[in-house]
């Protein structure tokens, strides 16, 4: 499966659902993630994120490792999306700010 990791938090640019063939992503309010269960492991999202927020689950960095369980933990709960939409307000500041974690909303 493919993961979404940290820097998605406050900044959900979307851009990555307009390419998924399968609209595997989930959408929570600050966040999206991808259900393990449906994702086919194309690929084609991960360079449309401008937060470079996507990972093959083999690529995902050690520092994000409990993303792919976070993904999986959310899908259920999130709801579908497969159109983009505007990023998030102040999605560009918030685009490679650290330790955003704190941030995520449920
Ligand atoms: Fe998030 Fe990147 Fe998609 S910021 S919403 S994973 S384009």
């Amino acid at each position: 499966t493919h993961v979404v990791t940290e820097n998605c938090i406050k900044c959900k640019f979307t851009d990555c659902v307009d390419v998924c063939p399968v609209d595997c992503f989930r959408e929570g309010p600050n966040f999206l993630v991808i259900d393990p269960d449906e994702c086919i492991d194309c690929a084609v999202c991960i360079p449309e994120c401008p937060a470079n927020a996507i990972f093959a689950e083999e690529d995902v960095p050690q520092d994000q490792m409990k993303f792919i369980a976070l993904n999986a933990e959310l899908s259920p709960t999130f709801k579908s999306i497969s159109r983009s939409k505007k990023p998030l307000e102040d999605a560009d500041n918030w685009n490679g700010v650290p330790d955003k974690l704190k941030h995520l909303e449920r």
